[in-house]
């Protein structure tokens, strides 16, 4: 009701303000970097599994999930393959239960769910566990889902209760959640100086904060919302990291204000969608470092000699500068590995206030719905 929403007017507005609060609770506690912070919740008054124990055994990453938590899972393998240097694959729940694959014992099979209950994601633990594929992890934020119950090892993400459809604060947690596990499993397996835990767990003290004078830039999104929201496709670009939150931004557009978009790594403009790109293709540029900007150069004179607009998200510490086609909001500081987290918020916020340009109905999206228990 009107009460519990406070001074917002619908609560995907409001769970995206809720993120620094999430974040801080979900990394609440976490006073260094310990395998113990993953072990088994031991259900019926059993011991939990040891993660220090499954973390030392494995060599290889499975990461099973669907929708917006199979993009954190996309972002959490540049992390594990760079820091935990541990192999990662990635995959749609619903793909991986129905093919045939080749099964590894070694490896541990991460599943990422808000609800827990998500019918795909369940049937694929099942389908990987009956392949020999015993170790099993959640991040997931309901302690007592069937998604927890069924996993070995969990971590449970404190986001609090997500009502809106389109998922926000849940995924910036799961993201918190996954770059605690990447560290873990890195300690573990010997790959983490102690120098780089300490960075680390600064960096991620810090997001609170760093969070909260993203969500700031406010009144600089609902600037671009205005364009977006006369606009009946979008395009969004990002490289490394930053590619699985494109991908996000753009489910997150078409989710709520029903907009045609898509994601695309920026290496591949060139390569199809530019063909696309007219006056009214808009095309977001998410988090372009430097050296992305030096490449993004030659594209923006094709986008822009095709009369396109581009939208650029700019790291704090990049030079661009706005001009005629070019929209640039600077990101208040450079954030480093835990940047996506940073960067998929102005995200979520362009594509909440492009809805409400749109008069969508934004907590429930049409054909929609929060959690999809049936396949
Ligand atoms: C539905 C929701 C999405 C969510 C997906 C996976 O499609 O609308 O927001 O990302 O399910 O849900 P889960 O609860 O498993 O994260």
């Amino acid at each position: 009701g009107a009460a519990e929403l406070g001074p917002y007017r619908h609560y995907m507005q409001k769970e995206i303000f809720e993120q620094p609060r999430a974040i801080g609770d979900t990394l609440e506690g976490v006073a260094g970097i310990v395998p113990e912070l993953f072990d088994g919740i031991g259900q019926d008054g059993a011991t939990g599994a040891s993660a220090h124990r499954v973390f030392k055994d494995i060599d290889k990453i499975l990461i099973l999930a669907c929708g917006t938590s199979y993009y954190s899972g996309c972002t959490a393998k540049y992390w594990l393959e760079s820091i935990a240097k541990i192999s990662t694959q990635v995959e749609i729940a619903s793909e991986y239960r129905y093919r045939d694959s080749v099964p590894d014992p070694k490896t541990l099979v991460v599943t990422i769910s808000q609800s827990g209950e998500t019918a795909d994601t369940l049937a694929a633990l099942k389908h990987a566990r009956s392949l020999g594929m015993e170790q099993t992890l959640t991040i997931c934020n309901v302690a007592t889902s069937a998604m927890v119950r069924e996993c070995k090892l969990a971590y449970i993400t404190r986001a609090g209760v997500e009502i809106g459809v389109a998922s926000t604060k849940a995924f910036t947690t799961q993201l918190a959640g996954l770059f605690l596990l990447t560290l873990a499993i890195a300690q573990t397996k010997g790959r983490l100086s102690e120098a780089d835990e300490a960075r680390y767990l600064k960096e991620m003290r810090h997001l609170p904060v760093a969070l909260q004078s993203v969500l700031a830039l406010e009144p600089q999104i609902i600037g671009w919302a205005e364009d977006f929201a006369r606009k009946d496709n979008a395009l969004f670009l990002g490289r490394g990291l930053h590619y699985p939150i494109a991908l996000e931004g753009a489910l997150k557009l078409k989710e709520v204000t029903y907009i045609h978009a898509e994601a695309y790594a920026a290496g591949e403009l060139k390569h199809g969608p530019l063909a696309l790109v007219t006056s009214e293709m808009p095309v977001v540029a998410v988090a372009p470092n430097d050296t992305l900007l030096e490449k993004l150069k030659s594209n923006l004179q094709e986008v822009r000699a095709r009369g396109g607009v581009l939208y650029v998200l700019a790291d704090g510490d990049t030079k661009i500068k706005g001009s005629e086609g070019l929209h640039v909001i600077r990101m208040p500081e450079h954030y480093g590995a835990l940047s996506p987290l940073l960067h998929v918020v102005p995200l979520q916020l362009l594509a909440y206030h492009t809805a409400c340009a749109r008069g969508t109905d934004v907590d429930k999206p049409r054909n929609l719905a929060k959690s999809v228990t049936v396949e």
